[in-house]
């Protein structure tokens, strides 16, 4: 996908090449909010913040590409088989052993799951990475994930009797069946406050107003106001 080259490395780019490859193939029956196109969406915009910080950029690239080949949510709530699978690819490349490391603590931190949860872990990197996935959540783009995620787990598209919880724990929220509008409200709405550099504040905001646009025509349709 890269025509020009982010590394002057050659072999730095020789294995962001072959992550990418492997990445595709690992995601090549995901589920269309989580496949290579999210990732690769997350991998530039990770590169667009990663302008405005002081971070190693190698380590923000493989964490955002790495980032979720074996999503918990599609692997019974394991949280692990993403990480052990990096890791053992990460190997293969010859990648030093620190920033393996570090990419796996990318991997085990950069999920939302409620908001709720004490991140055991941070650095500037995960920052960077955590707002390009987040941005990908927000948005028109954030909306048609939603949407298709609640789709593919045949969840309503709105029911006004089911109010959204909000302060889940990490397992009330990943267990949930609510309506995917209760999402925005679980999750999409509460991402602008949350973002951990400037640049992604700034567009966060941004896709948010347009969230809330949407939102509020959601409604007028289904009152038959419009
Ligand atoms: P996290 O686990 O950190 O919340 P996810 O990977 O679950 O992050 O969420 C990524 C995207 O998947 C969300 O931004 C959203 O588009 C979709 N998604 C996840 N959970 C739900 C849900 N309950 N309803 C609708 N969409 C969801
Ligand atoms: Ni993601």
């Amino acid at each position: 996908m890269t025509s020009t080259p982010i590394f002057d490395d050659v072999s730095v780019e020789e294995i962001i090449r072959n992550t990418i490859a492997f990445v595709k193939d690992e995601l090549k029956d995901a589920e269309g909010g989580h496949d290579w196109f999210h990732i690769e969406r997350v991998y530039k915009n990770s590169m667009l913040i990663s302008e405005g910080e002081k971070v190693d950029k190698i380590v923000v690239a493989l964490g955002a590409l790495l980032h979720d080949i074996a999503d918990s949510k599609f692997h019974n709530g394991d949280d692990t088989v993403g990480p052990k699978r990096a890791s053992e690819f990460l190997k293969t490349q010859n990648v030093a052993e620190e920033i393996i490391e570090h990419v796996v603590k990318i991997i085990e931190n950069v999920s939302f799951s409620g908001g709720n949860k004490t991140q055991k872990f941070t650095s500037q990197e995960l920052e960077v990475v955590q707002d390009a996935d987040r941005l990908d959540a927000l948005g028109a783009i954030g909306i048609a994930r939603a949407f298709n995620y609640g789709g593919f787990k045949n969840r309503k598209l709105y029911d006004p009797e089911i109010t959204p919880k909000l302060n889940m724990s990490p397992s009330e929220y990943k267990a949930s069946n609510a309506p995917t509008i209760n999402h925005f409200y679980e999750k999409l709405l509460l991402l602008k406050d949350r973002m951990n550099t400037e640049t992604g504040r700034k567009i966060a905001e941004e896709r948010h107003v347009f969230m809330e646009t949407f939102l509020e025509q959601f409604y007028a349709e289904w009152n038959g106001e419009k």
